[in-house]
């Protein structure tokens, strides 16, 4: 088949490389003229695990090429994804301007009946006007047909997600379309939920949002665990494996961050608002999330007497997640500008997304380091931010020596309590009790009974 892929970021590019992958012939297209030119030279814009050399494979095999011209991307094309971002406005809904603006120039360019995928994150009701915009854009009288085909894949995971996608999503209005778009997805062998535009688009925002609703819930049972002596990681445990709940997105931390679940929630509830509806559940869920970075800096604040000014911390992680460069609403981000903010200098370390934090954090009161232990060297605290898998390998004797006193903030529970705990350290987690939740609840805190309270 051949497609065009408009929009080469975290989505675009990745689906642009699988699509090829299948034997497709594919060009991307993207008004980033710069990350066209590095594509082209084979240099990824952005990191995902194995993403490049699917690329330069189907680069070098002429099945996969790239362009700034959305007319010539298309022009051969039988599918045309639309693959743009849709980030939150000041508003809370999702801003749809490179939508509206892709969907007048496809319709402007269409010559020949092609199908328009929306594969960008798009509130119910879009896939209807980008419909109506195209016909009022053509210039011929040209038949084609629009499809809702949502993408849930995960950043840092993201080539694996879409050749082993858990269900594919197709809204339309239109046999023709739909069965063209089961004979790009038949092959896999997944279940195909076939639906109507809204539905489809509600898919979308229904699975993030609930997804972030788990993480939610986690953090407010960490709280409870922490109070009580319960173990938040056990009790997940134990939770996760009932298959009703399953164990995914039960991590308790520092909250959800990223490029897509601040977003879509935010917009989930804008929409219900927009129906008169007041979606309770999710005014929680994006309450508790505010307050869990909160609730972890107080415990730093605590510790260190109220005052950070003249303190030094080696700080671990800076992606939004693990296995990506991608800092976008990254909460590691918000808790280095909060401790930036209270006088703290840091000392900053992440695998991937060094270039990416500098343009945004700049450099004043941080050193950008080249690993975990040069970020530690002589500072008064180690704190981790991002679950990478290194951090949870750091040999504590080299942190015991480095580190001006022998604490530890995890925000991510990467660390094995145990094994801290008895190398001596004072051990701060989220949702369990540790040495160090044991020494704040010691010291007074002037409401006597309130310990750790949440965005104290
Ligand atoms: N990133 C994820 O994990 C993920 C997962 C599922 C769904 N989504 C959704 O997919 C969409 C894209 O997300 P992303 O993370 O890939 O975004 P991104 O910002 O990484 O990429 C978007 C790309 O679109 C390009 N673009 C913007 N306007 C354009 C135009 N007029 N013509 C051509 N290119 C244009 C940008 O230059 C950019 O390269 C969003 O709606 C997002 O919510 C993202």
């Amino acid at each position: 088949m051949k497609i065009c892929v408009i929009g080469t970021g975290y989505v675009g590019l990745v689906g642009a490389a699988i699509f090829s992958d299948w034997g497709n012939t594919i060009v991307g297209v993207d008004i980033d003229s710069e990350k066209i030119e590095r594509i082209k030279k084979g240099e990824m814009p952005i990191y995902e695990p194995g993403l490049s050399e699917i690329v330069l494979k189907n680069i070098s095999e002429g099945r996969l090429s790239f362009t700034t011209s959305l007319s010539e991307g298309m022009r051969d094309a039988e599918i045309v994804f639309v693959c743009v971002g849709t980030p939150q406005s000041e508003t809370g809904d999702a801003d749809l301007t490179a939508v509206w603006k892709v969907a007048e120039e496809i319709g402007r360019n269409l010559e020949t009946y092609k199908v328009i995928v929306l594969k960008s994150t798009v509130p119910v009701g879009t896939n209807e006007k980008v419909k109506k915009l195209i016909k009022d854009n053509l210039r011929f009288n040209t038949e084609f047909d629009v499809v809702s085909n949502p993408e849930f894949l995960r950043e840092g995971y993201s080539v694996e997600d879409m050749k082993n996608p858990d269900r594919t999503v197709i809204g339309s209005d239109s046999p023709k379309a739909l069965s063209i778009m089961k004979s790009l997805y038949a092959h896999l062998g997944k279940p195909i939920v076939e639906a109507d535009f809204k539905s489809a688009e509600m898919i979308k925002y229904a699975s993030n949002a609930f997804l972030a609703s788990k993480i939610s819930f986690i953090n407010e049972m960490a709280q409870i665990c922490e109070r009580s002596g319960a173990d938040v990681s056990v009790v997940a445990k134990g939770m996760g494996l009932d298959s009703r709940v399953g164990p995914k997105f039960l991590n308790a931390g520092i909250g959800y961050g990223g490029s897509c679940f601040p977003k879509d929630v935010a917009a989930l509830y804008k929409t219900s608002t927009d129906q008169a509806y007041d979606f309770k559940l999710l005014r929680g869920v994006m309450e508790v999330n505010e307050l869990q970075k909160n609730y972890f800096v107080s415990k730093i604040v605590r510790y260190f007497g109220g005052n950070l000014s003249g303190k030094t911390f080696g700080v671990l992680g800076l992606a939004f997640k693990e296995n990506t460069d991608d800092i976008r609403e990254s909460v590691a981000i918000e808790v280095v500008r909060i401790l930036r903010g209270l006088g703290a200098y840091l000392k900053v370390f992440d695998p991937q997304a060094m270039y990416n934090s500098k343009k945004v954090l700049g450099e004043v009161d941080i050193k950008y380091c080249l690993d975990k232990y040069e970020a530690i060297e002589d500072t008064d605290a180690l704190i981790i931010l991002t679950e990478w898998k290194e951090f949870g390998t750091i040999d504590l004797e080299r942190v015991k020596n480095s580190l001006k006193s022998h604490v530890i903030f995890d925000g991510r529970n990467i660390l094995d309590r145990k094994k801290v705990e008895e190398a001596r350290f004072t051990y701060f987690a989220i949702g369990k009790r540790t040495n160090g939740t044991e020494l704040l609840s010691k010291r007074p805190t002037g409401t006597p009974g309130v310990i750790l309270k949440n965005g104290d």
